[in-house]
């Protein structure tokens, strides 16, 4: 590739912000820029974003990165979108108004919904078909929230002039023309998250979307994740890549043979083995999803550990405690000492993910003394996230017959030192860290430029990873299996707190 535009856009639309990122050839990064955008909690395990901000703010960045990097849309040779998965919007097809704030992944308030659709079939009814246990995660039951709750949306969705997307499917709609010719369409990543696409056939389950009583009509068309869908009208410029952001950490992260994997350190964590073109069921409680497709090749699927709350507990310490001014300065309390002084943090906020699926647990701190103070609280939250992937890395190890012989890993958290050298004691696995740790960007981004031939395919992706920093195991194997242990118990503490 020698003529035409040098760089390749990439918009992150992440759950507490937006990012639009500027990628050169060898998958480096020009330039970036960024937005948060408000978290809405109406009531005690609700949570909501205003899609409408998120659209300004993507707008907003999308300029600012051009804007930095000295660019136009003449510069960029394709757009690659990746973002929060499971989030649900509905909104009018000819207004282009949301109907209501988009239902965050993490809000509970479908509970009594999943627990209805159990009733038949119990947890697993739908597994077969969309490889998910029901949970108040998937944006099915969302949308069917929406639908019984807003008024008269119901009717409107019948009458086909509500439609449902994804985060993606909302940003690819408005910024290819809105109402006025936008393209309705998700790709097969974000469409595994729904709850509502069959896994075989990449296609909408009529069976699932008419148990949870959504009109197919609603649904958008699902695609490939690397393709072209449509033209920024804005940019002049192809929207031509769609991965959930976990997936497209995975695509970056160049784990694309069956048996690699990486964990993304977001507000949660997430954990994704690649099965090669094998759909493989869980039986320990991970999910089965899309892991990419690129065009017309057959889709490659992956077993995911979901873990809801890892970062966000270093937010909720900080925001809601008051425990230091700066997410940063976690590792600065909690190096001062040398253990948790026996006090461990289960942050159920949102239930218990993967591997437990308990949407009856509650956040819980156990082991307190006198002698434990905020270093150690701030320790005890490091150590939830290394904790939680241990037990995410075992089931994916029972499910499959991999023994992970290194970790790679990427996000917020990965300049965590202290963190990750513990991460790697936990697990008795290295953990590795490659040079771009923006992945899950990075990963539409090459979608994006294989679909317009920017880049020829994926050997370009695994030539441009390159490893940037490894933390080895140093701690002793009967230490790291007392300290799983208390874990193990404290997490018995957090089941059975809601009814
Ligand atoms: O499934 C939720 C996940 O996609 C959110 O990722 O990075 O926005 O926390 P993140």
């Amino acid at each position: 590739m020698t003529q035409g535009p040098r760089f390749v856009l990439a918009v992150d639309q992440g759950t507490t912000s937006t990012r639009a990122i500027v990628f050169t050839h060898a998958g480096q990064i020009h330039s970036v820029a960024q937005k948060e955008h408000r978290q809405i909690f109406p009531r005690a395990g609700w949570v909501e974003h205003d899609t409408t901000e998120i659209l300004r703010n993507t707008r907003e960045v999308i300029g600012q990165a051009l804007g930095r990097g000295n660019l136009t849309g003449a510069d960029l040779a394709a757009v690659g979108l990746t973002n929060q998965r499971e989030t649900a919007v509905v909104w009018d097809r000819t207004t282009g108004e949301p109907v209501h704030h988009a239902i965050v992944w993490q809000d509970t308030r479908t509970a009594r919904i999943v627990a209805d659709l159990g009733r038949e079939g119990g947890a697993d009814r739908f597994k077969e078909v969309c490889g998910l246990p029901l949970a108040t995660y998937f944006s099915g039951p969302k949308v069917r929230w929406i639908l019984d709750h807003v008024e008269g949306a119901r009717e409107r969705a019948e009458a086909g002039d509500l439609i449902f997307g994804t985060i993606d499917t909302w940003l690819l709609w408005n910024l290819t023309g809105g109402p006025d010719g936008g393209v309705h369409a998700t790709d097969v990543t974000n469409a595994s998250r729904t709850m509502l696409m069959d896994l075989r056939t990449l296609s909408w389950s009529q069976d699932v979307a008419a148990a949870m009583a959504i009109p197919l009509s609603m649904l958008p068309e699902i695609r490939s994740s690397s393709e072209v869908y449509g033209t920024s009208r804005k940019l002049g410029v192809p929207i031509a890549g769609i991965l959930g952001d976990q997936h497209a950490a995975t695509f970056g992260q160049a784990c694309l043979a069956r048996g690699m994997s990486k964990n993304t350190y977001g507000t949660g964590n997430f954990m994704l083995l690649s099965t090669g073109t094998e759909i493989v069921r869980s039986d320990h409680g991970l999910l089965t999803t899309v892991c990419f497709k690129v065009g017309d090749q057959d889709a490659v699927y992956a077993l995911e550990g979901s873990i809801a709350v890892t970062g966000s507990l270093v937010q909720w310490l900080r925001d809601n405690l008051g425990l230091f001014e700066e997410s940063a300065d976690v590792e600065r309390l909690a190096r001062q000492v040398e253990d948790n002084g026996g006090c461990y943090i289960v942050p159920a906020f949102s239930g218990l993910f993967a591997p437990y699926w308990r949407d009856d647990a509650r956040g819980v701190i156990v082991g307190l003394t006198r002698y434990v103070d905020r270093r150690h609280l701030a320790r005890a939250a490091l150590e939830a996230t290394a904790f939680q992937t241990r037990e995410v890395l075992e089931a994916m190890e029972a499910d499959s017959d991999v023994r992970l012989s290194e970790l790679r890993v990427d996000g917020g958290m990965v300049a965590n030192e202290t963190l990750m050298q513990f991460q790697a004691d936990i697990l008795g696995v290295d953990v590795v860290r490659p040079r771009v740790v923006e992945t899950t960007a990075l990963g539409a981004a090459y979608a994006a430029g294989i679909a317009v031939g920017f880049w020829d395919g994926e050997q370009d992706v695994v030539g441009n990873w390159e490893e940037d920093r490894r933390w080895t195991p140093a701690m002793p194997e009967e230490e790291r299996e007392r300290l799983y242990r208390a874990w193990k118990k404290a997490v018995t503490r957090s089941f059975d707190w809601v009814d």
